[in-house]
């Protein structure tokens, strides 16, 4: 095999490994590769899909409402989930608190923990209360060893804790590599469909954001749940960006605290309560699902050191950054070709819609003259709407709940593009440099004036 570095799908380093390629069977050799056509086996028995049998599942309740809607309303039995996020972010803790609720509401439940002792995890389940306490535990990393015992005990939800420390004395390779990861998991699937018991598959993500390893596990599973947000910070937002289920727009958010996480039914009041006005701060009104949601995007610029400037974002993507850069350049004359810039989202809180384009400019553009910009009264100002490549600014979907979510706050007029119906307390603008004209013209006054 040739050497290879680079992974061609992926562009990550160092992440191939090789694998005993399968034997090719009789049937396959006739393929198509060699000119030869495949000879038609007997007919199946195709349906009409109103005529396929389906059964309603009862979905199984974890207790915890955020964690429920993200997976479009409850575990689905037999079904294989795939929990994701970087150490330390609470992925113990939240599959401790739904097993925990679980098994108090009469389902059986099994954590196996292959990175921690027993004893650690009965500590951390002393923190979340006493049914936590209730949950069968089993400290094993050997995946002959839960197969056993998940085909014995038969428990309706199990939680693999992490799946990248599971390994196979059958196989070789370390524990974590691509090969033991997938076996495992494959195994476990198998076993999860047949006696249906609905896995939870811990896995750690990287720095880069790839689910190391199990990034070949997505297309396995039924459900690929993120857990996000800063180490330093509390706050948590769980998404799912896979759902057999479900949709994969919904959003929870969560707190770390001391007696485990606690569900924040009102992001928008403890962002905007955060929210400090200052120059290079703005508020985004942005949809997280259906849900809407208020932000506070910060920028700053200062002039760089470095040849090619550095451009740093946090909870928004870096091309976007570069996109949005480049139009304000080009159309509100706002070069910032020799200056470093970083966008940060606060609260580790991902916002990947177009719908935050604005809001990334008027933030980089107060950073950049050092001024903030105000809404109402003082009060943080608040915009949404996308830029096209030509200045303008692009109508999202949803604008009337953003708008009611920001007055709902205090925060309207909102900045946002034009289009659809008039809304009260939204201060229309159809180009970028119309929205920095009204965002700096100071107040509300000043606002609608300049807007109309
Ligand atoms: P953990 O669930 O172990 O993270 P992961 O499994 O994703 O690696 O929890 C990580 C952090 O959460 C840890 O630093 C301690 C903190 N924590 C609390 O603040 N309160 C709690 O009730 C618990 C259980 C943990
Ligand atoms: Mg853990």
């Amino acid at each position: 095999m040739a050497w290879t570095g680079q992974c061609p799908d992926c562009r990550e380093w160092n992440t191939l490994v090789e694998q005993a390629a399968p034997r090719p069977t009789p049937k396959a050799s006739g393929k198509a590769g060699n000119g030869r056509a495949l000879s038609p086996g007997a007919p199946g028995g195709a349906v009409r899909l109103r005529e396929v049998q389906t059964s309603r599942v009862e979905r199984l309740s974890t207790g915890i409402g955020e964690l429920d809607r993200v997976l479009g309303g409850g575990i689905v039995p037999g079904s294989l989930i795939l929990l994701g996020g970087s150490p330390g972010i609470g992925k113990s803790t939240l599959t401790g608190m739904a097993t925990a609720n679980l098994q108090s509401a009469g389902i059986e439940t099994l954590y196996v923990s292959a990175e921690e002792s027993a004893a650690q995890v009965r500590m951390r389940a002393e923190r979340l209360g006493p049914a936590a306490l209730e949950v069968r535990a089993l400290a094993e990393s050997s995946l002959e060893t839960v197969l056993g015992t998940i085909e014995s005990e038969k428990p309706a939800v199990c939680v693999i804790d992490s799946i990248q420390t599971m390994h196979s004395s059958e196989l070789s390779g370390a524990p974590g590599s691509v090969g033991q990861v997938r076996e495992a998991a494959n195994a476990l699937a198998e076993q999860a469909k047949r006696l249906g018991v609905a896995v939870i598959l811990v896995g750690h993500v990287t720095k880069e954001g790839s689910l190391a390893g199990p990034r070949v596990l997505e297309h396995l599973v039924d459900c690929v749940l993120h857990f996000e947000g800063e180490r330093e910070r509390t706050w948590r937002t769980l998404r799912a960006v896979k759902n057999r289920f479900g949709a994969t727009s919904e959003v929870g958010v969560f707190e770390m605290r001391s007696g485990g996480l606690t569900e924040v039914l009102d992001p928008s009041a403890r962002f905007v309560e955060e929210a400090t006005g200052a120059q290079g701060s703005v508020v985004l009104a942005s949809m997280e699902g259906t849900r809407p949601v208020l932000v506070e995007v910060q920028a700053l610029v200062s002039p760089s050191e470095l040849e090619i400037p550095r451009r740093v974002v946090n909870g928004i993507d870096r091309n976007r950054l570069s996109m949005i850069l480049a139009v304000l350049a080009r159309h509100a004359r706002l070069g910032l070709g020799t200056a470093d810039v970083f966008v940060n989202v606060v609260g580790g809180v991902r916002v990947d819609e177009p719908g935050a384009d604005l809001a990334v400019a008027l933030a980089v553009a107060s950073a950049q003259r050092g001024e903030p910009v105000t809404g109402p009264d003082g009060r943080p100002l608040a915009c949404f709407g996308e830029l096209g490549l030509t200045g303008d600014l692009r109508y999202v979907a949803h604008a009337d709940r953003r708008v009611a979510e920001a007055a709902k706050f205090g925060l309207a007029p909102v900045i946002g593009p034009p289009g659809g119906e008039r809304l009260a307390g939204l201060a229309p603008c159809s180009s970028v440099r119309q929205a920095l004209k009204v965002a700096f013209s100071g107040n509300q006054a000043g606002r609608e004036e300049a807007a109309a």
